[in-house]
C-alpha cells in the first residue's frame, strides 16, 4: 500500500510511535489521518503539528479498550476523510511483574494489548471486505515472538496481539484485506522510559534491565520508516530491529537451548524471579 491519498487511522498517536506514524503517514501525502488517543489533549496538539506541517490530521478522544469508543472512532474518520483504507492498531500499555501482579494489571495488559485489536478488527473489516481492500497494522512487540523479561504481562498480551494479527491474516487475506504486525524491540519512547534507563544506566544502578535495548534503541521516525517500507511491500511481519528474525528462528528451532540462553540473561541482568 501507498499512503498517498490514503485515509490511515492511528491510535496511541499523541506520542510515541503511533505520533510517528501519523507525522509519516501525512509527509507520504495521505489525504487524512487521525490521530486517536486516550490522552485528547496530546492528540490534538500532535495533530496541529502535522495540519501545521501542510498535512491534514484529525485528533479523537479514543479508548481503545472500549468497542463503542473505536466504533465512535471509525465514525468520525468516515465523516471527515470517508472510508478507512489503514487502521494502524499501536496504542499500547507496558505492564511490568510476573504472575503476582494484580488481577487489574493483567486485565489492563489484556484490555488494552489485546481486546484493542478485536475491537479494532470489528469495528473496520465489515468496511473493508465489501469494498475489497482496505488494511490493518497491529503493533504487537518483539516480546510478542520472543519474551519480555520482567514482564509477564505484557508479553502474554504481545503474544496474543501477534496470534490474532495472524489469525485474521489468514482468515480475511483472500478478501482483499491486508494485514501486518509491527514488532520492534526499544524504541525511544515513554512507554520504554525503563528501557531507554537501560541503555544509559550501569546495572549497578538499576540500569540494563532489559534485553529489549540490547540491538539498539530507535527513534519513533526511524520505525516509521520501515513500517512505510513494510507497508509498501505488504509484508507480514515488520521488524525495524531486523535481529529479532534470527532470535525467532533460533527459538523454533530449538526451544530449550532458547530458555536456557534466557535463563542466562535473566541471570546477567540479576532480574528478581518475583
Ligand atoms: N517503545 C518501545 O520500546 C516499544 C517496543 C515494542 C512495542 N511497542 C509498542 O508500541 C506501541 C506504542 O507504544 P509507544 O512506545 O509509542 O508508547 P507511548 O507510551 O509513547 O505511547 C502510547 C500511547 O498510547 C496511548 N494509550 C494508552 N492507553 C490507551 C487507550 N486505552 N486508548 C487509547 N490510547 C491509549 C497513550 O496515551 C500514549 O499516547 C505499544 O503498543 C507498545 O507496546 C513499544
Amino acid at each position: 500500500m501507498e499512503l498517498k491519498d490514503k485515509v490511515a487511522v492511528v491510535t496511541g498517536a499523541a506520542t510515541g510511535i503511533g505520533r510517528g506514524l501519523a507525522v509519516a503517514f501525512a509527509a507520504e501525502g495521505a489525504r487524512g489521518v487521525v490521530v486517536a488517543d486516550i490522552n485528547g489533549d496530546r492528540a490534538q496538539e500532535s495533530a496541529d503539528a502535522i495540519n501545521a506541517d501542510g498535512g491534514t490530521a484529525l485528533a479523537v478522544t479514543t479508548n481503545v479498550a472500549d468497542q463503542e469508543s473505536v466504533n465512535a472512532l471509525v465514525k468520525a474518520t468516515e465523516d471527515a476523510f470517508g472510508p478507512v483504507d489503514l487502521f494502524c492498531a499501536n496504542a499500547g500499555v507496558l505492564v511490568l511483574g510476573g504472575v503476582h501482579a494484580t488481577d487489574d494489571e493483567w486485565r489492563r495488559a489484556f484490555d488494552v494489548n489485546v481486546m484493542s485489536h478485536v475491537y479494532a478488527a470489528r469495528a473496520v473489516l465489515p468496511g473493508m471486505v465489501a469494498r475489497g481492500e482496505g488494511y490493518l497494522l497491529h503493533t504487537a512487540s518483539a516480546a510478542g515472538m520472543l519474551t519480555q523479561l520482567g514482564a509477564a504481562p505484557y508479553s502474554m498480551s504481545k503474544h496474543a496481539a501477534v496470534s490474532i494479527a495472524e489469525w485474521i491474516a489468514i482468515t480475511y487475506g483472500d478478501t482483499g484485506v491486508k494485514v501486518s504486525c509491527l514488532c520492534p524491540q526499544a524504541v525511544r519512547t515513554e512507554i520504554a522510559a525503563f528501557l531507554n534507563v537501560a541503555v544509559d544506566t550501569p546495572p549497578s544502578q538499576g540500569g540494563d534491565v532489559s534485553h529489549a535495548s540490547l540491538d539498539g534503541v530507535l527513534e519513533p521516525s526511524d520505525v516509521a520508516r520501515v513500517v512505510i517500507e513494510g507497508l509498501r511491500d505488504e509484508r507480514f511481519l515488520i521488524l525495524p530491529h531486523p535481529e529479532v528474525e534470527e532470535y525467532e528462528r533460533r527459538r523454533a528451532g530449538d526451544r530449550e537451548r532458547w530458555l536456557r540462553g534466557m535463563r542466562r540473561q535473566q541471570a546477567r541482568i540479576g532480574l528478581p524471579t518475583f
